[in-house]
């Protein structure tokens, strides 16, 4: 570990989007580029964290410092990789946007079209990762992402309490910012508090949401 605000932590992140398989040459997904989470993983690893980055399936290099990187494909896979990364980890910070749904199957091979029909897909839902930690009778410190494009903090409040966080990173989503982009804007909400974090850039916001997380982490676990 080296000297900074989160010296000594082993923090674990998730980033990106989950791809949901329909059959070899097609899949579900969604536009997250990973951008916000790999952002926190080195804003963490710069203030002296042990980091673990859990990656969908993105096009980005690996920050520097950076302890660890697995990546993973579908949410039944970052499943896996977060709950075992989570055994030895103090915080996790979930930015990744895990798919909700998958095909109920996946096709070994390419669906042929039918011309002139509609096509359904049937699709089951995939397990909560977050809820699942917070679940266990001993987990990490538990922070969320929310992205919605309208009552952002109507919804964000309510995944704070459904999924048991111990806080939650609320964005808008669109007209520049969220997905995609490099700025974002972010309001954080624990229970009893929240703090705004006006739009800047993913790096910038990064370093402001850990200072918060440190002293939310502090107050709760010492
Ligand atoms: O990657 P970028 O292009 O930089 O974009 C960043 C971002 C917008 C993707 C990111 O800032 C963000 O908001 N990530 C969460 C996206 C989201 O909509 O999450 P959600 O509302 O579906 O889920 C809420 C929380 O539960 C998230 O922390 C998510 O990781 C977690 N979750 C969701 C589903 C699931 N099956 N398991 C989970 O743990």
């Amino acid at each position: 570990f080296g000297g900074g605000a989160l010296a000594g932590l082993n923090i674990l992140v998730s980033a990106g989007p989950t791809f949901e398989d329909i059959d070899p040459v097609r899949f579900i997904g969604n536009r997250s580029s990973g951008r916000m989470g790999f952002a926190v993983a080195q804003a963490a690893a710069q203030q002296g964290a042990r980091v673990t980055l859990v990656a969908g399936p993105v096009s980005l290099c690996t920050p520097p410092g950076v302890a660890q990187r697995v990546d993973v494909r579908s949410a039944a896979q970052m499943h896996a990789a977060v709950l075992s990364g989570a055994a030895q980890a103090d915080i996790y910070i979930a930015a990744a946007a895990v798919g909700d749904y998958r095909p109920r199957e996946v096709s070994p091979r390419k669906l042929k079209k039918q011309a002139g029909a509609d096509l359904s897909l049937q699709l089951s839902e995939n397990p909560d990762i977050l809820a699942s930690l917070s679940a266990q009778a001993t987990h990490p410190f538990l922070v969320g992402f929310a992205a919605e494009t309208h009552d952002v903090a109507h919804y964000a409040q309510g995944k704070l309490k459904r999924k048991g966080l111990d806080m939650i990173a609320a964005n808008q989503v669109g007209e520049g910012l969220g997905f995609e982009t490099a700025d974002n804007a972010i309001n954080l909400y624990w229970e009893g508090g929240m703090l705004e974090l006006p739009r800047a850039g993913k790096a910038e916001l990064a370093h402001q949401l850990l200072a918060c997380v440190a002293e939310r982490y502090r107050a709760a676990r010492g």
